[in-house]
């Protein structure tokens, strides 16, 4: 099939290069010249595993091409995939000022029927407003062409995003028509032969199903950070109570974990985008409220649990593992080291930060001397007062204890991803604290 994908993000990238791999002919367009020309070179510009591989395979085989050229790919495209950002506005609602530019874009340039596709995670009625964008263009050409509209959000995960958007758990489809229905089933049928399904429904149904999925995800997220709260106070620990529920089928075992509180490109976002879509329509999303607040005060409970136990943070080195929202990327959207870091640097501290890849992003947010970052786990521990552990990379999971022992100033460390066991902590001689844990004191 001939597709062309707005938007070489995270999702757009991803999407059109696991399209190409399927034998399809994709066009991936950017306004972003920088992107296209590393895309053009072979050279992913995010970091997602398995992605730069891809993207040569694919450019040699001559099924993907990277292009500013809105007019040429729309022109040689009969699917149209709308993958770009929609990030918070003002009052939390989602910005759709990208989508509705490509919608213009898309009409002005249409010269025979196509299917448009909105992969974007929009809110519910966004593919009408696509419509009317559209049918302004077509206006102000004095042309115009018929189209199928189709909704397709995305649920892949950054870090696994390849495995994701090539074995989808599920395709969830919103159509109009038969024909966009059938399209959708042709394009998607090579992913599904695992048997997993294809849900295709009506186009108001497919956007809130995306808010849905992301907003129970975020609930559990919050409720076991609650939990863990209490778990602190009356001395029980967070991680026998997730043993204990998860292996119930009716919980589940994925997505209890609790820590420092979520962040990425999609939950802070998303959650605020449905509580102001139910505001809209006079719904107060009580529980949705508090699950945002709840992951905030989870940030800031973690940092004053730090600044209680160190005393003062000024003049004190802290080493910091791990800067992106989650391992397996590059991404520091709402990352909770954003923020640990900032309160770091208001008290006075100097941070050393390792990631293993998203310390460029990080170093570029903050721009500032106190903040430093090292080229590897074990340099970022020098003469540090403490260690934070942020994102739980592998590679911090089984470290050189008596490596640390020897580089720090004092054998302390805050876990916000109890990635440690508090047997080992003891063993080893450190003080511990962690998320929803008895505290560790180290006895020697
Ligand atoms: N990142 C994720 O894990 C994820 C998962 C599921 C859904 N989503 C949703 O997918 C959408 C895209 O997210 P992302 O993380 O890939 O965003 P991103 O910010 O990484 O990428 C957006 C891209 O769109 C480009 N762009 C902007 N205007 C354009 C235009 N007029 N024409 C062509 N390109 C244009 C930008 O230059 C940028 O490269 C969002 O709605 C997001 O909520 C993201």
């Amino acid at each position: 099939m001939k597709i062309s994908v707005f938007g070489t993000g995270y999702v757009g990238l991803v999407t059109g290069v696991c399209f190409a791999e399927m034998g399809n002919d994709i066009i991936c367009v950017d306004v972003d010249q920088r992107k296209v020309d590393m895309l053009k070179a072979g050279k992913s510009p995010i970091y997602e595993p398995g992605l730069d591989q891809l993207i040569t395979n694919n450019i040699k085989a001559e099924r993907i091409q990277f292009t500013t050229d809105a007019k040429t790919a729309i022109e040689k495209s009969d699917l149209l995939f709308i993958a770009v950002g929609t990030p918070s506005d003002v009052d939390g609602s989602a910005d759709l000022k990208y989508v509705l530019e490509v919608a213009e874009t898309l009409a002005t340039y249409m010269n025979k029927h196509k299917v448009i596709v909105t992969k974007s995670t929009v809110p519910v009625g966004t593919c009408m407003k696509i419509k009317k964008a559209m049918e302004k263009a077509f206006a102000k050409r004095g042309v115009t062409h018929t189209y199928d509209i189709v909704s397709n959000p995305e649920f892949l995960r950054e870090g696994c995003a390849i495995e994701d958007c090539l074995k989808p758990s599920r395709v969830v489809v919103g159509v109009e028509s038969e024909h966009a229905s059938e399209v959708m089933t042709r394009l998607y049928e090579p992913f599904l032969k695992n048997g997993n399904p294809m849900h295709v429904m009506d186009l108001l149904s497919s956007e809130m199903t995306k808010y849905a999925a992301n907003a129970m995800l975020a609930t559990k997220i919050s409720l076991m950070n609650e939990f863990s709260r209490v778990c602190e106070k009356v001395g029980a620990d967070i991680e026998n109570v997730r043993r204990g529920i998860g292996s119930d089928f009716r919980i589940g075992p994925h997505f209890i974990f609790a820590g420092v509180g979520y962040g990425g490109s999609c939950f802070p976002k998303d959650v605020k985008a449905l509580v102001k879509l139910g505001k809209d329509q006079d719904e107060h999303l009580e529980i949705l409220d508090a699950v945002e607040k709840t992951n905030q005060l989870q940030r800031e409970n973690f940092f004053h649990k730090i600044k209680n136990k160190m005393g003062h943070l000024k003049g004190k080195k802290i080493a910091m593992w791990g800067v992106a929202f989650k391992p397996g990327t590059d991404d520091i959207r709402e990352a909770p080291a954003l923020d640990l870091i900032q309160n770091f640097l208001d008290e006075g501290a100097q941070v050393v930060a390792f990631d293993p890849v998203a310390a460029g992003h990080a170093q570029e947010h903050f721009n500032n001397p106190s903040l430093m970052f090292a080229d590897d786990q074990y340099k970022a521990l020098e003469g540090a007062s403490c260690l934070v552990v942020v994102t739980e990379w592998k590679s911090f999971k089984e470290p050189n204890f008596d490596k640390m022992k020897s580089l720090m100033k004092q054998p302390s460390i805050f876990d916000g991803r109890n990635i440690f066991s508090l047997k080992v902590m003891k063993e080893e001689g450190f003080d511990y604290i962690s998320v929803g844990r008895p505290e560790i004191h180290k006895t020697k």
